[in-house]
């Protein structure tokens, strides 16, 4: 059995929903639906409406079901709300991690997947970074992530020691982005407005024009350029990662990208095109911190993944199935 944090989000919801159409495995759903939907959530999968910092909750899951897996989506990931909210980021994301994983590890839970982020890296990146790359987080939020990862391979540390398995699978991701092609799950987050998503909005009318920070940069078009991954594929690479951890693997942190990245003009483009609506862009200055360029060097994953190939990889697919969710959300 499998336990899935953060289930009725917008990646959560993706796995899930992939993890039911290949697996028979018996799973449940946990989330507080601070920014997560019900009904992203079948009603045939047992759903837990928990938040994590209720630890008597969360024990009482654990001893009422025999979960041997982890995917744990669940956190707050708002860069700039986390700079202005630090310890809501740290308790959140930081301290619940934390207990998740020493509830999970004494009750005998074996596999343990991680929701890291490319935000560890801080501006340490400019172009291709792997995960060796020096971990300078430049936010809370990036810190909260980095220290999660940290705690949870302690704990499999701890497990280690005491002969127990506790298996930590830590996935950096770069910048998600699409939805689901059966067009009931995308990203409908009320704060979080990430690129692909405002230009999906503009092209919709939602906004009346979509900004572009920072024109002059040394890159192709003058704009940033940023690795984008469909969800779809970062679900499947999380049952990639499962089944290795169940295989002889021991703990691991692997980049989730695909390699190369797209610039914000790119970006527009490519929304304009699938739309067909040319919305208005206005040419904005450049926000202090922004990195210039980051996108995964993917010689890790796909050395651990050989098997593994994305399946919409194209920044039309992304762009397109944004566009047709963000068209159905009220
Ligand atoms: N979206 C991205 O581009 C991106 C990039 C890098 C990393 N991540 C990480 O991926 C994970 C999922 O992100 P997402 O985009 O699906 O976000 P999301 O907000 O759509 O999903 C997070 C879910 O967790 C739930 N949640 C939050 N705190 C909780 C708590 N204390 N107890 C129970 N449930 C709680 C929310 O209700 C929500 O449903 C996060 O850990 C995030 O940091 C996301």
């Amino acid at each position: 059995m499998i336990l899935i944090t953060g289930a009725a989000g917008y990646i959560g919801s993706h796995f899930l929903s992939h993890f039911l159409e290949h697996s028979k495995e018996p799973v449940i759903a946990l989330d507080d639906l601070s920014s997560g939907r019900r009904d992203f959530i079948p009603s045939q999968v047992p759903f837990h409406e928990v938040t994590l910092s209720d630890s008597a909750q969360v024990e009482k899951i654990f001893k009422d079901h025999p979960i041997r897996s982890i995917v744990h989506f669940a956190a707050f990931l708002s860069v700039e709300e986390s700079v202005r909210e630090p310890a809501k980021y740290y308790a959140n994301n930081l301290v619940n991690t934390a207990n998740l994983a020493r509830v999970a590890r004494m009750n005998g839970v074996r596999e343990f997947i991680f929701s890291s982020t490319c935000a560890i890296y801080g501006n340490e990146g400019q172009g291709a970074v792997n995960e060796s790359t020096e971990k300078k987080p430049i936010t809370p939020y990036g810190w909260s992530k980095f220290l999660s990862e940290q705690a949870l391979f302690g704990e499999s540390e701890l497990a280690h020691q005491a002969s127990q398995e506790f298996k930590v699978a830590s996935l950096r991701y770069f910048n998600v982005a699409g939805a689901h092609p059966n067009g009931k799950l995308g990203q409908a987050h009320a704060q979080l407005e990430p690129l692909v998503r405002r230009a999906a909005k503009a092209a919709c009318g939602k906004i009346p024009s979509l900004e572009i920070f920072g024109t002059h940069y040394p890159t192709r078009d003058g704009t940033c350029i940023r690795d984008y991954i469909h969800v779809m594929d970062l679900a499947s690479l999380h049952a990639e990662a499962l089944s290795q951890l169940r295989s002889d693997s021991g703990n691991f942190a692997v980049n989730a990208g695909y390699g190369y990245g797209y610039t914000v003009r790119e970006v527009i483009e490519q929304m304009k095109t699938v739309s067909g609506v040319n919305f208005s862009v206005n040419e904005a200055p450049e926000r202090s911190g922004d990195i210039v360029e980051i996108y995964a060097d993917t010689t890790e994953m796909k050395k651990r993944f050989p098997a593994w190939k994305p399946k919409y990889d194209s920044l039309r697919e992304i762009c397109e199935s944004a566009y047709l969710w963000e068209k159905k959300l009220n």
